[in-house]
Order: C-alpha cells, then sequence, then structure tokens
C-alpha cells in the first residue's frame, strides 16, 4: 500500500521560499502556512506525522513556538535555519529538545530528503495519530469490557427511554452519559448535567423545575429550571440517590407524564428532555432502606448501564496513558518523552480504586515531578514495596514513606478532595494536613 506522505510546513517564505531552499519535495504533499498560529488550526483538524519549520531568524526561540512544538511532540519537526544563528545558546537548547532533525542554509537537499523520509518512517513505526483525532468518540479503551459497554450504549442511545448508569467513582459515568446523549437523535439538543448531591436540598426543588413569580421572597419573575433548559436534549442527574424524597416524586411525575409544575406554580409544563441518571451506591439497598422510592428505581432502571472499573479493564492502561499524556504534554518537562516499561508494569498490578480519575492525577503528578526521559513507577507513586526495601532503610524511614504513599493515594483515588481523604485515613483534616506538611505533599 502506497500511503500519501504528508508534510506541514511552517514559513513566513511563502511555497516559492519553500522550494527555493528545499528544492522539489516530490512524493510529499504539502500544506504550507505563514504562523504557529495557523499551524495550530491544521493540527487541531488533521494529523501531521511529520513538520518542518523554517525559521530565518530564529522564532525558535519564543516561548510561543516552544510551547507550540511542546503541544505537538507527536509530530516529528524538522528545523531549517542560517547556520550564523546556531551560536545563541538558547536556540541550540530548543533544537535539541524539541527536533526530530536540523539542517542550516543553504540546504543540502539530499540530506533533507533523507531526513524528512526517516521522519516519516519513524512515525509509521510508532503509532502517534494524536487522541483527538483518533475518534469521534469520549470513551477510550479496546478492552472486552469497554468494547461491551460501548456496544450497549449504541444500542440504548437509539432509545428514548431513561437510562439508569451504574459505576464506581472516577470510573466514567458522566463520560457515558454524554456519550448515550451525543449518539443519540438528540445529539443537536443540550446536555444539561446536575450533580444531586451538590445542591443544597434548599434550592434543589427550584434549580430542577423552576419557578414563578412570587413562589419565595427574591422570585422576582419566572425562571426556567434545568429539567425544561433539557427541553430537546437530556438531563443528566448525577448522584441520583442524594435526590431528596419529595423530589423523588416530582421527578417520577416528569418520567411519567413528561410534565412539570414549577415551584409556586399550578399549570403544567411539557418538556420533552429525555432522564440519564447516575448513581455509585447501591439503589436496590436505598431502596429497601426506604431512601429511594421503588416506583421510581423501576422506572429509571428500564435500561441499567454499568461503567466498569479500570481494574477489569487493564489491558486499556498503556493506551489510557499515552492519551493522559499527550493530552497533558504542555505541563511536563520537555525531557520527558514517555512512560517506561516498568511504570506500565507498575499500572498493571495496581488496582486502581479510583479508577480514572486516580489514572489522570498520578499521571499529571508524575509529569510535573519525574526527573527523566520516561515516568518511573517511584514518580507515580506506584513504587514495589518489599521486605528488602524495609530491611535497607530501616523501619522509621519506612514507616514514614508507607504513611507518605498512603496519603498520598488517598488524595489521588478521592481527586484531592482533603475532607475525603481524611475520612478515608481515619484521621482528622488538621492531622491530615500536619502529615501532609510534615512529607511535603502540597494540597
Ligand atoms: N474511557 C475513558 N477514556 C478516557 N477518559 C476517561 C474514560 N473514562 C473516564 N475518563 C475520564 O476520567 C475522569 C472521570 O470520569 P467521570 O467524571 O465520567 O467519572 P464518574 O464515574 O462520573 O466519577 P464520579 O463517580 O466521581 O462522579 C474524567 O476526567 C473523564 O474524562
Ligand atoms: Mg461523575
Amino acid at each position: 500500500m502506497v500511503s500519501v506522505k504528508r508534510l506541514l510546513c511552517i514559513t513566513n517564505e511563502g511555497n516559492s521560499g519553500v522550494r527555493a531552499a528545499c528544492g522539489d519535495l516530490r512524493g510529499w504533499d504539502v500544506c504550507t502556512v505563514d504562523s504557529i498560529h495557523a499551524a495550530r488550526k491544521v493540527l487541531a483538524q488533521q494529523h501531521y506525522a511529520v513538520g518542518l519549520l523554517l525559521d530565518a531568524g530564529g522564532s525558535l526561540e519564543q516561548d510561543d513556538t516552544e510551547r507550540f512544538l511542546q503541544q505537538h511532540h507527536h509530530v516529528r519537526w524538522i528545523g531549517v535555519f542560517n547556520a550564523d544563528l546556531l551560536h545563541r545558546p538558547q536556540l541550540r537548547q530548543a533544537i535539541a529538545t524539541h527536533l526530530f532533525d536540523f539542517h542550516t542554509r543553504p540546504v543540502d537537499t539530499v540530506r533533507l530528503h533523507h531526513s524528512l523520509g526517516h521522519a516519516h518512517g519513524m512515525a509509521m513505526l510508532a503509532r502517534t495519530t494524536p487522541p483527538h483525532l483518533r475518534s469521534a468518540r469520549h470513551i477510550d479503551g479496546e478492552s472486552a469490557a469497554i468494547r461491551r459497554l460501548r456496544a450497549h450504549i449504541d444500542k440504548i442511545a437509539a432509545v428514548d427511554a431513561p437510562v439508569l448508569i451504574g459505576g464506581e467513582s472516577g470510573s466514567g459515568k458522566e463520560l457515558a452519559a454524554q456519550e448515550i446523549h451525543a449518539q443519540s437523535p438528540r445529539a443537536r439538543g443540550p446536555f444539561i448535567a446536575i450533580n444531586c448531591g451538590a445542591i443544597p436540598p434548599g434550592l434543589i426543588h427550584s434549580e430542577l423545575f423552576g419557578y414563578e413569580r412570587g413562589a419565595f421572597t427574591g422570585a422576582g419573575k419566572d425562571k426556567a429550571g434545568l429539567i425544561e433548559a433539557a427541553s430537546g436534549g437530556s438531563i443528566f442527574l448525577d448522584e441520583i440517590g442524594d435526590l431528596p424524597l419529595d423530589l423523588q416524586a416530582s421527578l417520577l411525575r416528569f418520567l411519567q407524564e413528561r410534565t412539570i409544575y414549577r415551584v409556586g406554580g399550578t399549570r403544567t409544563v411539557a418538556v420533552d428532555a429525555r432522564v440519564i441518571a447516575a448513581t455509585h451506591v447501591d439503589l436496590p439497598k436505598a431502596v429497601a432502606e426506604g431512601r429511594f422510592r421503588e416506583d421510581l428505581y423501576y422506572r429509571l432502571s428500564v435500561f441499567p448501564i454499568r461503567v466498569p472499573p479500570l481494574r477489569e479493564r487493564k489491558d486499556d492502561l498503556p493506551m489510557l496513558t499515552e492519551i493522559i499524556f499527550n493530552k497533558y504534554a504542555d505541563e511536563k518537562s520537555p525531557q520527558l518523552k514517555g512512560i517506561s516499561k516498568q511504570a506500565l508494569r507498575a499500572m498493571a498490578q495496581h488496582d486502581w480504586p479510583g479508577n480514572i480519575r486516580e489514572l489522570i492525577n498520578r499521571m499529571r503528578r508524575a509529569m510535573v515531578l519525574a526527573e527523566h526521559r520516561l515516568i518511573m513507577p517511584e514518580d507515580l507513586e506506584l513504587a514495589p514495596k518489599d521486605d528488602a526495601i524495609i530491611l535497607r532503610d530501616g523501619l522509621d524511614n519506612s514507616r514514614g514513606s508507607a504513611e507518605r504513599t498512603a496519603i498520598w493515594n488517598s488524595l489521588a483515588k478521592c481527586g484531592n478532595n482533603i475532607s475525603q481523604a481524611a475520612r478515608d485515613l481515619g484521621v482528622s483534616r488538621m492531622t491530615l494536613y500536619r502529615l501532609m506538611a510534615k512529607h511535603s505533599i502540597a494540597p
């Protein structure tokens, strides 16, 4: 199969300038842009494995250019410079950090062609399609569990009925809800997400159902609620288990009649919105304990789906880490190039109680703190702890490092929520702050 070799060329010398400097770029489909800004736009739409930077005045030293190259590190960049600029330390450093190869003018065109071909070949060896262009879907992963979930979502999306999404914290329930909406005939309508546990109980009724003028002090005029705002689209009720019982009755009514009453209102308002609900609690248990209406539970659970925890789809770890690495590439140090085999092994052994959110947190911290070319297990705080280490480090140090790891794990699991982490660790918030200061862990 002959693949077209595409080249993105950034230059302010125009197509003729490229020809004059580089000769005939036969065999390449060249897209020429005149600025970093224009290159950003092109790369947001299309993937280029190889890029050429014709730099007349040392623009590579500018912060914006460096930031751009760092964000697009999956493109193999080749630079062409005036030789007299190469004594500048900053330019030399930038070339060494960001470029696959460089040439000086006058360009040896044969060598340039070799270098472009080499960059293309290397790019084909490594799969470098950036994730945002890889698929139009939200849910990444190729494991059996995630394929099943996607197939399930496709079927459910087509049916205009309520959906109940279950799954552990951080496993991707909200993402699944967005995907159901995006694949459904309502995709062009609004997707409105509400966390039922995060709105104060006194406000949740009027937030969801709206109110009419004079319903309470301060209600100066009629206001539509979030359910009405989702008309024509979907409303995502996250943590539905936290919905107070009286509102459960109103919601049930809406599911049955497709109409609502605003607070203080006497007339019904017809609303065409699909309800997608999610919960990480065991709803049948909540029903048994009288905290959740049984009729609402049955109404919602016509199509229950479960987002698998990360530990049931560890095959996806390499792909997910690559996606996260690319997504947060502009936060990392320039010399960091990827993730080590040891780190991937340590990840495969970890159980990921905080699921993908924990993975994102660990990766982001590691990307900022790593000091080598590749992320190592200790950068992810996933270093193995065995007896040998205890013997080597002595009991006090081992205790300290176990304490540090426990705090770190808990913060990662709880998305840095101090109160939740303190509960998780069985200490007070003050104690947790003190321990974090002791171990130099930033909040
Ligand atoms: N399959 C996936 N591919 C890529 N990113 C994912 C995937 N699943 C989840 N994420 C990311 O993980 C994070 C957590 O996902 P999400 O908020 O959907 O989880 P959740 O189950 O709603 O969590 P919680 O129960 O804590 O509300 C988000 O940043 C999301 O973008
Ligand atoms: Mg959520």
